[in-house]
C-alpha cells in the first residue's frame, strides 16, 4: 500500500475529495468523478481509487447509487445508534387503541392530502398497465378457477413461484410449506394467533410499526418494547435481559429495512437472534416485507435462513413491491404451519383468487426482477433527494436515518419540536405525516416523524420545505 507523508495513498485521495466537498466544489447531491476518472486524475490504481470512495461511503460523506455513480451525501447528521435505554426500565404495556392511529390510516388514502407519512408505494412506480393486462387474460383463461375459492394454502402456481424466489432470502422451502394470506398483516395476525393467547407478552422492536402495535392490542396481548437502533435493529442485549425477566411468548421483528427505522440487521445478528430465541423455545415472527427493496443487487437474507428448529415464522407480501390493493401475502410457518392453515380457513377461508392468478403469471413471466431493479433505483434516488431537502429546510440539529433499502425515513428533530403539533399543522397545509408517538406505547419519540420517499416531485419538495418552515417556527 502506497504511503505519502504518513498518509496511506487512498486516505490522501479520500481527504482531497473531502476537502473539495467541504470547500463547496462538490455540493450535496452532486455527482463525483467515476472511479476511472479518479484513478487517472490522482495517478493512482483503480483499486486505490475504489478504496478511497469506500472509506468516504463508510463515513457517509458520499454514496454509491446503483448503475449511476458516486454522489455527495446530504449534510444532515445521521441518526446514529444512540445509547440504548437501560433494560431494567422496560416493562410490558397494556395497549389502548388510539383514535389518532385510525385517523392517520384513513388519511393515507385521502386524495385531498399529500400522503408524506404513509408507507405506501406510489402507483406511478407500479406495473399497473402490465398487471391489468395479465389480470384480464388470466380471467379469460381461468374463468371458473378465478371465481372459485382457492382454499388454504392457496394458489399452487403462486406458491411455486414464491418457493422458487425464497432461495434469494436464504430460505429453501417447498411450495407446500408456503401459505397464501390476504397481505402481510394477515400473515402476522395468523402467526400471533398460532403462538400466543390473550394476556401473553410479546417482544417487539421500539420504535415499531404502529399497525402491529394496534393489532397486538386487539388480540389482548401485551407488547414489551425492546430498543432498536437505525444501523442494526433490535438490541440483542436488551432482548436477552427481557427474556430473563419476563415470560415472552413470541418475538415480532422486521430485520430487513424495518418500519420506521429502516435498520438492516447484519447476518451475524440475525443468526444470534434466532439462536437466542431458540434456546428459550420462543417463536420468532419475522416480517420481511421490505427485503426486496434493497438499494443495489444484494438482497439481504432472512432471519429464517438460520432457523434449525422450525421456530421462525416468515411473513411477507407484494404490498410494497407490486400491488398493495391486491392483498396478497404469504407465510412460511415452520412447525406452526398446520395450525396456521387451520386458522386461515377458520378466519376467512381463502385469499382472493383473481389477484393470486395474476401475481402467479406476473412472477412466472419474469416481469418482477426487471420491475424491482427499476424501483430500487427510484427509491435510492428519492431517499437521497429527500434527505437533502430535510437537511436544507428543517431546523438545525435535525437528524435523519440512512436506510440502505425501502422508502421510509425516520426524522429526529430538536427536542423542542412537537411532532404531534407538526402533524396537525401539516394537515392545515394538506400534508399528512406520521408523528413519532404512534410508534410506541410508552410515550416516546415526541420529536420524531416518519416520512415516505415513495414519490418525489415538485409538490413533495414544496411540502418538505413547508414542514421544515413549520418545524423551525416553534
Ligand atoms: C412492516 C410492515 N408490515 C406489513 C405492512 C402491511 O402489509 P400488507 O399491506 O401486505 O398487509 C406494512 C405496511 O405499511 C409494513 O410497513
Amino acid at each position: 500500500m502506497g504511503r505519502t507523508d504518513g498518509e496511506l495513498l487512498y486516505e490522501k485521495v479520500g481527504n482531497e475529495i473531502t476537502r473539495m466537498i467541504e470547500g463547496g466544489t462538490y455540493r450535496p447531491g452532486d455527482r463525483l468523478p467515476s472511479i476511472r476518472q479518479l484513478s487517472s486524475r490522482f495517478g493512482v490504481s483503480i483499486n486505490t481509487a475504489m478504496q478511497a470512495y469506500a472509506g468516504l461511503e463508510d463515513r457517509h460523506i458520499i454514496e454509491a447509487r446503483p448503475q449511476s455513480g458516486y454522489y455527495v451525501c446530504a449534510r444532515a447528521p445521521e441518526i446514529v445508534d444512540d445509547p440504548l435505554p437501560r433494560s431494567d426500565r422496560m416493562a410490558p404495556a397494556e395497549v389502548t387503541i388510539s383514535d389518532l392511529c385510525q385517523q392517520i390510516i384513513r388519511n393515507m388514502t385521502n386524495d385531498s392530502l399529500l400522503p408524506l407519512g404513509s408507507a405506501i408505494p406510489h402507483h406511478s412506480h407500479l406495473p399497473v398497465e402490465k398487471l391489468s393486462r395479465i389480470m384480464a387474460s388470466e380471467l379469460r383463461m381461468h374463468g371458473k378457477q378465478s371465481i372459485s375459492y382457492m382454499m388454504a394454502p392457496g394458489c399452487e402456481r403462486l406458491r411455486k413461484q414464491i418457493a422458487k424466489r425464497s432461495i434469494l432470502t436464504g430460505v429453501s422451502v417447498r411450495p407446500d410449506e408456503v401459505l397464501i394470506t390476504s397481505g402481510c398483516v394477515e400473515a402476522v395476525l395468523l402467526a400471533l394467533r398460532a403462538t400466543c393467547r390473550a394476556g401473553d407478552t410479546i417482544a417487539v422492536e421500539s420504535p415499531f410499526y404502529f399497525n402491529f402495535l394496534q393489532l397486538v392490542a386487539e388480540m389482548g396481548l401485551k407488547a414489551l418494547e425492546i430498543p432498536s437502533t437505525p444501523r442494526e435493529g433490535i438490541s440483542l442485549e436488551a432482548l436477552r435481559y427481557a427474556i430473563e425477566q419476563n415470560k415472552i411468548s413470541a418475538c415480532l421483528v422486521i430485520p430487513n429495512f424495518g418500519n420506521p427505522l429502516g435498520s438492516l440487521m447484519p447476518d451475524e445478528k440475525k443468526q444470534e437472534l434466532v439462536s437466542l430465541l431458540a434456546e428459550h423455545e420462543i417463536p420468532l415472527i419475522e416480517d420481511d416485507i421490505y427485503g426486496d427493496l434493497v438499494f443495489g443487487n444484494d438482497r439481504p437474507i432472512a432471519a429464517k435462513a438460520f432457523d434449525r428448529k422450525g421456530l421462525v415464522i416468515y411473513c411477507s407480501s407484494f404490498s410494497k413491491t407490486i400491488a398493495p390493493g391486491y392483498r396478497v401475502g404469504w407465510i412460511i410457518g415452520g412447525r406452526f404451519q398446520k395450525e396456521i392453515e387451520r386458522l386461515k380457513m377458520m378466519i376467512n377461508l381463502a385469499t382472493s383468487s383473481p389477484t393470486q392468478l395474476a401475481l402467479a403469471e406476473f412472477l412466472a413471466t419474469g416481469g418482477y426482477d426487471h420491475h424491482l431493479r427499476s424501483i430500487r433505483r427510484i427509491y435510492a434516488r428519492n431517499m437521497s433527494r429527500m434527505t437533502e431537502l430535510i437537511a436544507r429546510h428543517f431546523p438545525e440539529g435535525t437528524k435523519i436515518t440512512r436506510p440502505k433499502g425501502g422508502f421510509i425515513l425516520w426524522v429526529e428533530m430538536p427536542r423542542d419540536v412537537d411532532a404531534l403539533k407538526l402533524y396537525h399543522e401539516g394537515l392545515e397545509h394538506d400534508i399528512s405525516i406520521t408523528p413519532g408517538p404512534l410508534f410506541t406505547l410508552t410515550n416516546k419519540f415526541g420529536n420524531n416523524i416518519r416520512l415516505s420517499a415513495a414519490y418525489m416531485d415538485e409538490q413533495v419538495e414544496r411540502a418538505i420545505e413547508t414542514l421544515g418552515r413549520l418545524a423551525t417556527r416553534r
